[in-house]
Formats: C-alpha cells, structure tokens, sequence
C-alpha cells in the first residue's frame, strides 16, 4: 500500500507516552518511526512542553505523516506547567507527582478518544519515569511494553536494588562493592548514582524504581542496546522477564531516514567547521540536555581545552533558567580563534559521523554512550550521575574504547581541574589512540550489524511488530 493511498484507519494502531526528556524522547521517537515503517499507525504523546519544543526544530509536527508502511502522528497533553521557566519545573519530584495527576487523565482521554474513532490502541509503550502508562494499560487490558532508555547493565542493577537481591551501599556502609551477576565488580561510585544512599537525586532513583514496581504489567521490555554489547547481563536478566535488546535505534535506517526529529533546540551549523578541519583532529565536547554546568567547571573546560592545543566542538548549552547565568572566560573566544567552536545544541549524529572528529569528551548520558559506540569514536569519560557514571565504567573498563576523566558528582564535589582535562585530553590522541579507535570500530560493525536485515536487534524487532500485529487480530 502506497502512502498516498493509505488510511490510518486500517492501520495497527500503537500510542507511545514519554517522559518529558531530550534523552527519553530521542530512543522512543526513534523506536516510533521504526514502528511505523513497519506499518502501523503510531500516536506519539508527551506534555505540550515536548510539542512545542519540538515544533521549532520541525516543520508539520502537527501533522499525520507517512513513514515507510506507516504513519506517525503526535497527540501532546497539558502537564499543568506555564511553561520553560515554571518554578515548579526545577522541582524534580514535584514535576513527576503532578505529571502523574495530569498524564494520567490526559493518556485516558486519548486512548478512549481513538477507540470511539475507531482507531483503538492496540499497544501501550512507554520509556521510564512514568510508570503509571504501565497501570493505565493493564487497567484497560492492552498489552504494555517499556523501552529502557539506558543500558541493560543499569536495568540489572535496579532490577537487583528492587527486589533486594544484591547488596548495595547503605548509610552505614556507603562505600561498599557491588557484585551483580554477569556484570564487573561495581564500585560504590560506579553504581547508577541514584541508587546511592547519599545521592541528592534520590527522587530519580524513586521514580525509575516505580518502573519496576510495575513490571508484571508489562510484557516485555524493549532495551536501547544490543545483544552483542551486553550479551551476559541480557541474558541472566532475561531469567527474569521478557528483555529484547532492539538498538542501537539511532543506528536503525528506518529512524534515521525520516525527516522527524526529536530535537527540542534547533542545531547550530557544525559540519561547515568540521569540514574545514584535518580528518580525526576535532574533539567533540557535549553533556548532553540535562546537566548544567557552573561557572568554575565551565572555566577549567574552557581553560583545559585552550592549553591542550586540540582542535573542538564545544556543546555549550545555557543553564536553566532558574541557575545562574554562565559566561565564557574574557578574551576565550579571541584566543581559540579558529581552532574551535562553541554552539548551543547540534546535530549530534552529523558531528559524531563527521571524519574530522577524533574523540568525544561526553558524560557518558546512555544516548550518546551508544551513539559514540555506535559511530566508532572514542570517548574521553567526564560523567555526572544516575546511569552515566555506570556507562563511564563499562565504556572505559569494559568496551575499552575510551579513558575516564572523572568518577562523577558522588565523588568529585569540587569539579575536574584544568590540568586534568588538559593531561586527559593528551592521553586520548597519545599513545593510547589507535587501540581505543580499534576498539570502538569494533564496536561499531557489531552494531551496524544487530541493526542490519537478519541481525539480533532486527529480529527482535520483527518478533515485537508481530506479537503487535497478533492481538490486534
Ligand atoms: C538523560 C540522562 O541524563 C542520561 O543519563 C540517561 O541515560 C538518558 O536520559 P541526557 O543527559 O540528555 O539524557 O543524555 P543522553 O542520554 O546522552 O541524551 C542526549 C541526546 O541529545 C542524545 O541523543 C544526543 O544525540 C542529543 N544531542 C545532545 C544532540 O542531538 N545535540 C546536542 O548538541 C547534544
């Protein structure tokens, strides 16, 4: 059937729910395109602040479009908030509570609107942090399914935290060991933070673990990774439930040929400075959509990357609005002259795909650990908290394709230093280069081919559209 002729009213029809996240709308965005390539109708929702972010970086977002076999369209709710500069955003844990009042009534609505349409919803998807779509689905009797937006070492290591099978960190014990099965000994510092007793994002670590709390309403969980990259923890989890590794999706042709993307920024121009530069001379310096930096660590980068002579791509994002304002150190842009560049968000697949990108200084977010893997560019560990100081353990120690500049906020409360950066940065393109660039090509091709026709994650894929496709039948 031709899209032309297509009617989404014929079509299996799955509604996808995210959090209101860069990192959580990109895997499931992708994850959706995938899904209706394959044929179906996909319903999009996320708070109206999604929406509207994404309508800048977007053109017909607010329309039904064709995608492959399928269709996508977008259907976003009222999350209460007035909007950006909300007070109540800052409030990690206020925000949940209330998007769980207002989501709930809103995901509802929709899902009783399609089936009185005659487009009813077959399937309930949903990444982490809003377990209550799970709730909904088994309250209305349609099959769930999560997308785990990090790692299946991480979902291990909450799975274990849940149900108390492993010893963690306590207040009285804060800096022990962690021992999971099939996984590296963990130190405390290499857990996902959040699950530290110290943690000050303790109400994260709650609100992931709420995903888990509801696991016997969910059929199967879809992993943002694949089964060549975490085969032993995937497949001691899978004694567990039903884990289908279907990464990397920024890899998958089917996502990343649509003109729908999830940015909630608009790219700045990178490619034209990337192509004015030497082949693997450029390091490429991001901490993804969440952290915000402060004026001191924001001048030892500025500093450590003016010393170390390399050439960068600086992902220089402002702080929230309710943080104070950050400035670049006087005179730092006359000094770096050409030698690099600083924007505000970009196209982050372009720039990690470009051949003058040497490395990625990156913290180590599940997204971006996947698309540096996925890519082949090494990576120069600088991670935060939750997930990201676990990825940093298993880019550096396990995959072996990158060095580690920091050990995280649980650990360094002061900040990394100028000097560090500047020796860690000359580590990377030192002596150490061309094995860790070996690795990560390595890492690349066994991701390029969990995507391809046949591969791991593309079977599993296939099995997920068709177990779809047989209840709505
Ligand atoms: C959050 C958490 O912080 C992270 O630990 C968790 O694994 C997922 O949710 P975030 O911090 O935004 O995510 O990091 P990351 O997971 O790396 O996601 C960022 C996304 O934004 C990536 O897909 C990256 O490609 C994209 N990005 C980032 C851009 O497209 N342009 C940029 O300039 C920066």
């Amino acid at each position: 059937m031709s899209s032309n002729t297509m009617n989404s009213q014929d079509l299996v029809h799955v509604l996808l729910v995210s959090f209101p996240g860069q990192g959580h709308v990109n895997p499931l965005l992708r994850l959706g395109k995938i899904l209706a390539s394959t044929g179906l109708l996909v319903t999009f929702s996320a708070p109206e602040s999604v929406g509207s972010s994404m309508r800048k970086a977007n053109k017909n977002i607010d329309e039904l479009t064709p995608v492959g076999d399928g269709m996508i369209r977008f259907e976003f709710f009222d999350d209460a908030l007035s909007g950006d500069d909300d007070p109540r955003r800052a409030d990690l844990g206020a925000y949940i509570r209330l998007l769980e009042l207002h989501g709930k009534e809103a995901v509802n609505g929709i899902i009783k609107k399609h089936e009185k349409e005659g487009r009813p919803v077959s399937c309930l998807i949903n990444n982490p942090f809003i377990p209550w779509v799970s709730d909904i689905a088994h309250a209305l009797n349609i099959p769930n399914a999560v997308l785990w937006v990090q790692s299946c070492a991480c979902f291990s290591a909450y799975y274990h935290y849940n149900y108390e099978l492993a010893q963690f960190p306590t207040q009285s014990d804060p800096e022990i060991d962690v021992q999971l099965p099939s996984m590296p000994l963990l130190k405390h510092d290499e857990i996902p933070s959040f699950l530290h007793p110290h943690s000050p994002y303790s109400v994260l670590g709650k609100a992931i673990l709420g995903q888990f709390k509801v696991l016997s309403k969910t059929f199967c969980v879809l992993v943002e990774t694949f089964q060549e990259l975490e085969s032993e923890v995937i497949d001691y989890m899978s004694k567990f439930c039903l884990i289908k590794p279907i990464g990397p999706l920024f890899k998958n042709l089917k996502s990343s040929n649509s003109s729908i993307q999830g940015d909630f920024v608009k790219a700045d121009d990178c490619i034209d400075y990337l192509n004015s530069k030497a082949p693997a001379s450029v390091v490429y310096v991001s901490f993804g959509s969440v952290i915000s930096l402060n004026q001191e660590q924001t001048n030892e980068i500025a500093y450590g990357l003016l010393s170390s002579g390399v050439s960068f791509l600086w992902v220089l994002r402002p702080p929230y609005p309710h943080l104070p304002p950050v400035v670049l150190p006087e005179d730092f842009l006359e000094k770096i002259g050409e030698r690099g560049k600083i924007v505000q968000w970009c196209a982050q697949k372009e720039v990690l795909e470009h051949p003058s990108v040497a490395y990625f200084v990156t913290h180590c977010g599940w997204n971006s650990s996947l698309e540096a893997i996925t890519t082949g560019v090494p990576v120069v560990a600088f991670p935060g908290w939750g997930d990201q100081v676990t990825n940093a353990k298993y880019l550096v120690d396990v995959l072996e394709l990158g060095v580690r500049l920091s050990r995280g906020d649980q650990t360094e409360k002061t900040g990394v230093s100028r000097d560090r950066i500047q020796k860690c940065l000359k580590e990377a393109i030192g002596p150490k280069a061309a094995e860790l660039k070996k690795n990560a090509l390595k890492w690349k091709k066994a991701a390029e081919d969990a995507v391809a026709e046949g591969g791991s994650s593309d079977r599993n894929l296939k099995d997920f559209v068709d177990k779809i496709r047989g209840v709505s039948m």
